[in-house]
C-alpha cells in the first residue's frame, strides 16, 4: 500500500525528513480559520487508499488536539485507510493522577478522545510514570520508541570523560540506559517538586564530578526548573563543562535563556519539539515503525 506523510504547519520539518526516509509522498495539511475561530482543515493531497501517516507532535496541545481529530475524520471520509498517528511528544501525560480533590485527570480524558480516530499511535519517550504502559489509557495498537540510543550516540561523539546524571528517579529509565550505551558511570538525584515552578533537588551519591563533563539527562524540560536546580547543585563541584539532554524540550517560560544565564554550556534536545536546541534527529527510528 502506498504511503502517505501527513503533516502540520508545526511538525512539517520532522514530516518532510520522515517522508523521505520512507520515500513516502508528503502533505501539509491546510488550516484555516472561519472569522469565529472555528477552524477548517484541508487535506489537498489524493489520500484514497492510501496508507495515511499523520505527524503531530502534541506541545501546546490543545489547537492541535482539535486539528488531529478534524484531520483524521476527513482522512476516513476520503478513503485513507490504516490512519496512523506519529506523535514524537505526546503531550498531555503528566497529569496522570488526582493529585488534589476535584481534578481531572487529563491524560486519560485525552487518550479517549485521541484513540477512535487512529489504528496505530507511535510516540517517543512519552511521560510514563505511573502507568505501567501506554496501553493503559490509549486503547489502540502502539508503539513506544526510545531516543536513548540517539542521545547515547551524540554524547559518544562530542563529549569525553562523561558522568551522566539524571535528576530524578523517573529519569533513570533514560539516564541508566544512556550511561550504560556510552559506558560512564551514572548517578540520579533526588528530586521534590514543590509546585509546577518550584524543586527541590539534592545529589543522592557523593560521586566526584570536578574536571569532568556533566550530561543531565531528562524527558522533558519543560519551565527548566528540574534542570536548573541540578546545575546549581552540581557547579559547586566545578565541572569541566555542563551539558543538558532533553528528548522533548518544551521551554516555557523563558526556559532556554534561564538555562543559559545560569551557565549551562550546551543545550540539546530531540527535533520531537522543534526548537533551535535540535541537534538528534528521530526520524531514523520512527522510520522502522511507520
Ligand atoms: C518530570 O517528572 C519530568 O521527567 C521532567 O523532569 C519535568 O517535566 C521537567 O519539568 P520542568 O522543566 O518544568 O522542571
Amino acid at each position: 500500500m502506498k504511503k502517505i506523510i501527513l503533516a502540520f504547519p508545526y511538525s512539517k520539518e520532522l514530516g518532510k525528513k520522515l517522508a523521505v526516509r520512507l520515500n513516502a509522498e508528503f502533505s501539509v495539511v491546510d488550516i484555516k480559520y472561519f472569522p469565529d475561530r472555528e477552524k477548517l482543515v484541508q487535506i489537498k493531497a489524493d489520500v484514497k487508499n492510501k496508507k495515511a501517516i499523520v505527524v503531530n507532535s502534541l506541545y501546546e496541545p490543545d489547537e492541535k488536539i482539535i486539528d488531529l481529530c478534524l484531520t483524521a475524520a476527513t482522512l476516513k471520509d476520503l478513503g485513507a485507510r490504516q490512519i496512523t498517528l506519529v506523535a514524537p511528544y505526546l503531550g498531555y501525560m503528566r497529569q496522570d493522577k488526582r493529585f488534589h480533590k476535584g481534578e481531572s485527570i487529563s491524560s486519560k480524558i485525552i487518550a479517549k478522545i485521541i484513540t477512535p480516530f487512529f489504528s496505530k499511535l507511535i510516540t517517543i519517550d512519552p511521560h510514563l510514570h505511573r502507568y505501567k504502559s501506554l496501553n493503559t489509557i490509549y486503547k489502540l495498537k502502539t508503539k513506544v520508541l526510545t531516543a536513548n540510543s540517539l542521545v547515547a550516540d551524540y554524547i559518544k561523539k562530542y563529549y569525553n570523560d562523561v558522568i551522566i546524571i539524571g535528576p530524578d528517579e523517573e529519569s533513570y529509565q533514560w539516564a541508566a540506559n544512556v550511561a550504560k550505551a556510552v559506558g560512564v558511570k551514572v548517578t540520579v538525584a533526588k528530586k521534590t517538586r514543590l509546585s509546577s515552578r518550584k524543586v527541590m533537588i539534592e545529589l543522592k551519591d557523593k560521586i566526584k564530578l570536578r574536571g569532568k563533563t556533566v550530561v543531565i539527562v531528562d524527558d522533558i524540560i519543560s519551565t527548566g526548573h528540574t534542570m536548573i536546580e541540578v546545575v546549581k547543585n552540581i557547579k559547586k563541584q566545578k565541572p569541566k563543562m555542563v551539558v543538558c539532554i532533553g528528548v522533548h524540550g518544551l521551554f516555557v517560560e523563558n526556559a532556554y535563556k534561564k538555562l543559559k544565564d545560569i551557565g549551562v554550556d550546551k543545550i540539546v534536545t530531540t527535533n520531537c519539539i522543534p526548537h533551535k536546541t535540535n541537534d538528534i534527529d528521530v526520524s531514523p527510528i520512527l522510520k522502522k515503525y511507520c
